[in-house]
């Protein structure tokens, strides 16, 4: 094949991110990987807050773009293509972004490639040296998503199971603010926890013992929020046993939904599965070993990619963006930015129909 380099564009939720990224037949090789992160201008909201998003996008992205350009000792000319996200994300980022890509793509006459953000965070755990392999179970764990997907080949997404409510990210990130901790609430709720009980507060585990891979966290979150009314002041071991009981409870969840999950993958697959986390509650550590033991018992490998690609960046974009071109697949100017886009609908796009024959594909 042909080497395409790519430069990809990150704009949907609060990291600012430009890449540059070569595909050629070895595989993907990132030559530059910038992430303007956003958290200190949310952290007074202790949430992020759409409108400052879009404006700090505004600010940050040029300058992004440039770093990202130069890290990569390139000028747009040596470009083959320019891939920004699309969707789903907070609107007015997207379009930040993809107006970005749509204005280099018409100034260099290069091929503009609308990416689904869901898209590079399934393949982002291809980016690395003897990345994951085709097929592999992923569970996608974010501020915005938390889904199951099989990830059977490039364009070939099969969603398993999705939250009926909030994303886990989400759920770490409002207990963290009901107790005053920080933002993003994750790491603090994650550190907390290693100090307290996690047996003193009963907490509900939505969904557990069902049938399926769905998540459901509106309820824990609740009881959590029910708690702390009770408690009135809170000390920091009273926080420390919620933050510990509520973890306790995540990870119970995990592992009921993470072992339906891999049955179905199996029925469908048989072979030797991988399991692979990304996002950026696969930061967790407590949930990372509970992943890692859950593969180890059913024989399969997990696969954790860097932190800072399970984390939102522009080098899973730049390479979603050029699978696709590679495959012949370019978008026009008129390309819409989508707050809502769902996975199996942007594969459905990409190419209609699975040949079983790339099972087990080398990467
Ligand atoms: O993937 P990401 O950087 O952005 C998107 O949401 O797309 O994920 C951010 C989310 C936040 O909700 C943050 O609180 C959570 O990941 N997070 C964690 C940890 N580190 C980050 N959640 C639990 N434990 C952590 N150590
Ligand atoms: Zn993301």
């Amino acid at each position: 094949m042909k080497p395409l380099t790519i430069l990809g564009i990150e704009t949907s939720c609060d990291e600012t991110a430009a890449a540059v990224l070569r595909l050629d037949e070895a595989g993907p090789h990132v030559l530059s990987d910038v992430v303007l992160g956003q958290a200190a201008h949310h952290a007074p909201y202790r949430g992020v807050v759409p409108e400052i998003a879009a404006r700090a996008h505004v600010e940050g992205l040029d300058g992004t773009i440039k770093a990202a350009m130069a890290d990569a000792g390139m000028n747009f000319a040596d470009l083959d293509g320019v891939a920004a996200t699309a969707g789903p994300g907070l609107i007015g980022g997207v379009m930040v972004g993809l107006m970005a890509g749509k204005a280099i793509s018409l100034a260099q006459n290069k091929p503009l490639i609308g990416v689904n953000h869901l898209e590079g965070h399934a393949l982002s755990p291809r980016l690395a040296e003897g990345g994951a392999t085709f097929p592999y179970l992923l569970l996608l764990v974010s501020g915005g998503h938390c889904q199951f997907i099989s990830v059977l080949d490039v364009g070939v997404y099969r969603r398993l199971g999705s939250t009926i409510d909030d994303a886990l990210g989400e759920a770490f990130d409002k207990l963290a603010k009901l107790l005053d901790l920080g933002f993003p609430g994750g790491p603090f709720v994650e550190k907390a926890a290693k100090n307290g009980d996690p047996k003193r507060f009963a907490l509900p585990r939505p969904l557990l013992s069902r049938e399926g891979c769905d998540f459901s966290f509106a309820g824990l979150k609740t009881a959590c929020a029910r708690e702390v009314a009770t408690l009135g002041v809170l000390t920091d071991q009273d926080k420390a046993d919620l933050c510990a009981s509520f973890q306790a409870a995540v990870l119970d969840i995990i592992t009921d939904r993470t072992r339906n999950a891999m049955r179905a993958f199996d029925m469908v697959w048989g072979a030797k599965g991988r399991l692979v986390a990304a996002g950026g509650v696969a930061a967790n550590q407590a949930i990372r070993g509970r992943l890692e033991a859950l593969a180890a018992d059913r024989n399969y490998d997990f696969i954790a990619p860097p932190l800072k690609w399970c984390t939102d960046n522009a080098a899973m974009i730049a390479l979603a963006g050029a699978e696709r071109l590679r495959l012949g697949f370019s978008d026009d100017l008129s390309f819409p930015a989508r707050p809502r886009w769902p996975l199996d609908e942007a594969a459905a796009r990409l190419r209609p129909s699975h040949k079983p024959g790339r099972k087990g594909a080398k990467a």
